[in-house]
């Protein structure tokens, strides 16, 4: 084992040479820090490096040390670093503005990045990207709205459902292959539709398509593709089955929807259905993206502008236009965005395909209920009044394991959608990221089925689970590793 001490007094000297020390050393090391680095801020800048490195690092303050003498001394190599000629530059360093540094750094983490062999959870790729994008994007995918209470609780909720396994069943052999909307897929899970993909990868919408096709999963088309449809549809995969997002920005828009549908139904015979918007009334208060935005030069942030949604304007949509549309097509049209069992109901009576339960990631209503509760109560009420059997419900939000994909399952979802998740596996890795992700999330769906005692997805019910904690929200067990990625909205910065 090495480590490494420094031994300045001056705690950005101590910084600066630990991160030298620490980004030259093998990446296999297993590294110990003690550092004079008093600030949070310096202290976070080493773990990021360590992140990146998959390293282990310990830091402490001279004040607390981790390392008394007695484990120094049995450490096969110490390096002491002592103050050097390069204080000066250091001192000078203190100066360089947050940002640069924050860049600089970010440049390092992107060096340094993780073997994909080292990423072992949805979690892990979230840890890199958050290291590697530039903070504009990460404000623009992590953000929810206001105080951001439904983007956590999306996620904390399946943390309140546990298992009831079986035992003693043969499970040698486990399928998770689900049909959704009349298609045969891999999986029950897709990558659901989301703007903003040319942020956290060169190659944008391509990575989430082409690993999609590679692991036969659908791919939720978003309407605000970064690219051409044409481009995207010829170069999917033989087989390759899809669903398609659709909002309307103006009523002439929405008189077009025929034209839409036509040339769906048409053209792409790989779309299966159509999930449309019912969530954007208005745009949600997207707080810390907007916080993390001020924080920035504008002049760096262009990039961000075309996404930023602030400003965006949706034509008003109501039942009557819904009735219109469903005249318009044969395609299946799912409502995306419902957040009350009662519209579910209402959905399923007027004859639609299905629903999404979900708040948007957390980015719309802050305070909407968790999908996951409103997917019992509305499936609850389908069946009382027999619409049960036709009508599919679908959620998303906050899903980040193969186990809360089977809990959804056993409490009567149809399918889960996951955004995010792909969103940082794209930001790290491009396509090779998003087809890991996806092979994560199978081979923990199919581990926990094996171990809850079921080989088919059809055998998933909700004796399966106990839900009776699910309502009591705040209680949860501690998710270390989400709360780990969690950023907090960062308070008004005061002029220097
Ligand atoms: C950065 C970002 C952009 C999004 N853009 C859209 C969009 O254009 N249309 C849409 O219907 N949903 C959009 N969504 C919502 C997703 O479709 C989905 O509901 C949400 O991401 C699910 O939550 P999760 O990210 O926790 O999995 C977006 C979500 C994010 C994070």
């Amino acid at each position: 084992m090495k480590a490494f001490i420094s031994r300045s007094r001056s705690s950005s000297n101590a910084t600066s040479q630990l991160r030298r020390a620490f980004t030259t050393t093998s990446n296999k090391a297993r590294v110990q820090f003690t550092s004079a680095a008093k600030s949070n801020k310096k202290l976070s800048i080493i773990s990021a490096a360590a992140l990146t490195t998959g390293s282990l690092i310990y830091l402490s303050s001279l004040n607390t040390p981790i390392l008394n003498e007695a484990k120094i001394k049995k450490m096969q190599r110490i390096v002491i670093l002592e103050d050097d000629e390069d204080d000066e530059e250091e001192e000078e360093d203190d100066d360089e503005d947050e940002h640069e540094r924050f860049e600089r750094q970010r440049q390092l983490n992107i060096q340094n990045k993780p073997h994909l062999s080292q990423v072992f959870s949805l979690s892990d790729f979230e840890a890199i990207a958050k290291a590697v994008l530039p903070k504009g994007a990460w404000g623009y995918y992590s953000t929810g709205s206001d105080d951001e209470v439904s983007l956590r609780e999306n996620h904390y909720a399946y943390g309140r459902v546990f298992f009831r396994p079986r035992c003693l069943v043969d499970v040698d052999s486990v399928s998770i292959e689900h049909e959704m909307m009349g298609a045969n897929f891999a999986a029950p899970f897709y990558i659901t539709a989301f703007a903003g993909s040319p942020m956290a990868h060169p190659d944008a919408e391509r990575n989430l398509q082409q690993a999609a096709g590679k692991e036969n999963i659908s791919h939720m088309i978003p309407f605000q593709l970064s690219y051409s449809a044409d481009e995207y549809h010829n170069s999917l995969l033989p087989g390759q089955q899809n669903f398609q997002q659709l909002h309307f920005y103006t009523q002439e828009q929405f008189d077009k929807a025929g034209e839409f549908f036509k040339n769906l139904e048409t053209s792409r015979p790989n779309v299966k259905a159509v999930f449309i918007n019912v969530d954007l009334a208005t745009i949600g208060n997207r707080e810390k993206d907007s916080k993390i935005r001020a924080a920035l030069d504008p002049a760096s942030n262009d990039e961000l502008a075309v996404f930023t949604t602030s400003d965006a304007k949706y034509f008003t949509m109501t039942w009557k236009h819904f009735e219109e549309l469903k005249k318009l097509t044969n395609l299946p049209i799912v409502l995306k965005g419902v957040l009350n069992r009662y519209d579910v109901l209402k959905a399923a009576e007027l004859g639609f395909a299905g629903a999404v339960i979900s708040n948007h990631g957390g980015r719309q209503l802050d305070f909407a209920m968790p999908p996951l509760e409103i997917l019992i109560e509305s499936k609850k009420l389908l069946k009382e009044k027999n619409l049960d059997a036709n009508f599919d419900i679908f959620v998303d939000g906050g899903i980040r394991r193969g186990s809360d994909i089977i809990k959804a399952l056993c409490l009567g979802a149809a399918g889960v959608g996951l955004g995010r998740p792909f969103l940082y596996a794209m930001s790290g890795y491009g396509e090779p990221g998003v087809q890991k992700a996806i092979q994560i999330l199978k081979s923990e769906m199919v581990r926990d089925m094996k171990l809850l005692g079921v080989t088919s997805i059809s055998e998933l019910n909700e004796d399966m689970v106990d839900a009776t904690s699910l309502k009591y929200k705040g209680i949860q067990s501690s998710d270390m590793l989400y709360n780990y990625n969690y950023t907090e909205m960062p308070p008004p910065k005061f002029k220097s």
